[in-house]
């Protein structure tokens, strides 16, 4: 009431002031509206409109509500009742869909006047876009560094290959993905590991080279993209797309060092926006999971002639000690009843596992070093002269002399070097005592021992198991440690 008295009382050149003010408010840049009590428009400059994709005339005289339906229910419209309510003014970043489906940012700066509400905006949506964009190219980075990490931290190519495709999922956003393998020898693509699927179906699935979309990706070396599988022919997992409800499709090969290792695909349930970025991050997605792939068959590889490798070596040893059996004219698999009484005892005593690896290389070649000691003496049929005895107390020494040089078997020289040492001292070839001597050697002596005196030798004829089980018994704490003595004997009792 106030201001229109004023109006009408004001003079010519305060009036062409206020047109021209008006008619810069209506041409301004910023979007410029105002909105009474009642939230109707009163004032929308043409910034505004288009902010809004409406015409000024279709918004003046109307109210908000009627203008915007729905708008009651948004978080603008809160923050403007407020306003409206507690005259104060606020600053928002406010997000409008447009109804072509595009998505506007404005940030809008509402100010409380005597009309009601004066509101400016700004359009702000190529600033958001971006930091939209560099977040998912952010969370992208981040995506792959975790498939590195992955990578790095284990060879387990189940694992990487796990948190490769929660990956794929999460960035790509994605209803399921799988790994199939190439096996270089059939040319057959196998299931390797999934996502999102809701039958197990998938895991059953092997295709040839060239067969199948997946088969062709790998075939052809490149992304295979169906736009609607319902809609294509000859599709060889039909059965699993029907159960599945999966309509696109997207298979890339999965290519190192220009070899196909396998396939990543992805399959979504709805139509997938074609995007040039997101079609780039799967590819670029494939390439990681790829050199998982190549990392952990590299590693397969060299682990199985590693294994291969090992099995050559020992085959040669239990070769060897058949040799040394023969020459010693030991009766027919001493060397083997030793080896294996050895390590019964040895795991009785709570030795671990590559201690006992140790400990049957080291009993297999226990008298290996008899193989520097003449026939005319080791084949005697009689007690020993003195400097005969010299030569054969040196057989551990020879033994020593002989593996120490191979680093395969260093760690397995205890018993070849230590198995005549005796537990009061007394023994050779370097007087040792006590638990001086290596455990396993000392575990050795009473099984060697043992089964020397139950054989024949060329100097005399087998014992009674009663009298040798006597001897044993007589020698613990002299020649034997009474813990393996005893152990031993137990051992024995449970045998008879
Ligand atoms: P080996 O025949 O394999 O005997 C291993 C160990 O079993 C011997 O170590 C000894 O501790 C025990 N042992 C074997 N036979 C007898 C035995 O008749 N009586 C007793 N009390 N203990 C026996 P040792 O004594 O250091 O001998 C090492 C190797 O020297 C023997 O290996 C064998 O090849 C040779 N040797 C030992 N005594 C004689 C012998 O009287 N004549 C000949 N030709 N060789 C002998
Ligand atoms: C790991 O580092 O995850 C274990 C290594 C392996 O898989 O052998
Ligand atoms: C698949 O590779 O099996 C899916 C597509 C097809 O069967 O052709
Ligand atoms: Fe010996
Ligand atoms: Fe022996």
């Amino acid at each position: 009431m106030k201001q229109k008295s004023n109006s009408t009382k004001a003079p010519a050149k305060s009036r062409k002031s206020k047109e021209r003010f008006r008619s810069t408010l209506d041409n301004m840049l910023e979007g410029c509206q105002i909105i009474d009590c009642d939230w109707r428009y009163v004032y929308v400059n043409n910034a505004a409109a288009r902010h809004g994709h409406r015409k000024p005339e279709e918004l003046l005289t109307r109210t908000m509500m009627e203008a915007y339906p729905g708008i009651e229910n948004t978080e603008l419209f809160s923050v403007l009742k407020q306003c409206m309510e507690e005259r104060v003014p606020r600053l928002m970043e406010n997000k409008f869909d447009n109804p072509d489906g595009t998505t506007g940012w404005f940030e809008l700066s509402i100010q409380p006047v005597p009309e009601g509400l004066f509101i400016l905006s700004i359009e702000i949506t190529e600033r958001k876009l971006a930091e939209q964009k560099a977040q998912e190219q952010l969370a992208n980075v981040i995506a792959l560094r975790e498939i590195d990490l992955a990578i790095l931290s284990s060879f387990e190519l189940k694992t990487t290959l796990d948190v490769g495709l929660n990956q794929v999922m999460a960035r790509l956003n994605v209803d399921a993905a799988n790994v199939m393998l190439l096996d270089p020898a059939t040319n057959i693509l196998k299931y390797a590991a999934g996502r999102g699927f809701r039958h197990q179906m998938i895991e059953f699935c092997q295709l040839n080279l060239g067969e199948g979309h997946a088969g062709r990706a790998a075939l052809e070396q490149r992304t295979i993209h169906i736009q609607n599988l319902k809609e294509t022919k000859g599709f060889l997992r039909a059965a699993l797309i029907e159960g599945e409800g999966f309509i696109s499709y997207y298979g890339v090969p999965l290519i190192v060092k220009r070899q196909v290792r396998g396939v990543l695909e992805v399959f979504h349930r709805t139509l997938l926006t074609q995007n040039p970025e997101w079609l780039n991050f799967l590819e670029v997605l494939a390439g990681q999971v790829a050199i998982a792939v190549d990392n952990a068959t590299l590693f397969n590889d060299l682990q199985r002639s590693n294994a291969e490798l090992m099995l050559a070596y020992e085959t040669t040893l239990e070769g060897w000690s058949a040799a040394l059996d023969l020459r010693d004219k030991e009766t027919e698999g001493h060397t083997q009843r030793v080896t294996a009484m050895t390590l019964e005892l040895a795991k009785a005593m709570g030795m671990n596992d590559s201690q006992l690896v140790q400990i049957r290389r080291g009993a297999l070649l226990h008298d290996i070093g008899k193989m520097g000691v003449p026939d005319q003496i080791l084949l005697k049929p009689d007690a020993l002269t003195e400097e005969e005895w010299g030569r054969m107390r040196m057989h551990p020494v020879y033994a020593y002399d002989m593996l120490s040089h191979i680093a395969y078997l260093r760690d397995a020289l205890d018993i070849p070097y230590c198995h005549h040492e005796k537990w009061d001292g007394s023994g050779y070839p370097r007087g040792l005592k006590g638990e001086q001597i290596p455990i396993a050697a000392r575990i050795f002596a009473v099984v060697d021992v043992y089964d020397a005196l139950t054989s024949d030798r060329p100097y005399r004829a087998a014992w009674s198991t009663e009298k040798v089980i006597e001897h044993i018994k007589s020698l613990s704490g002299s020649h034997f440690d009474p813990r393996a003595t005893g152990e031993f004997l137990k051992m024995i009792e449970g045998k008879r």
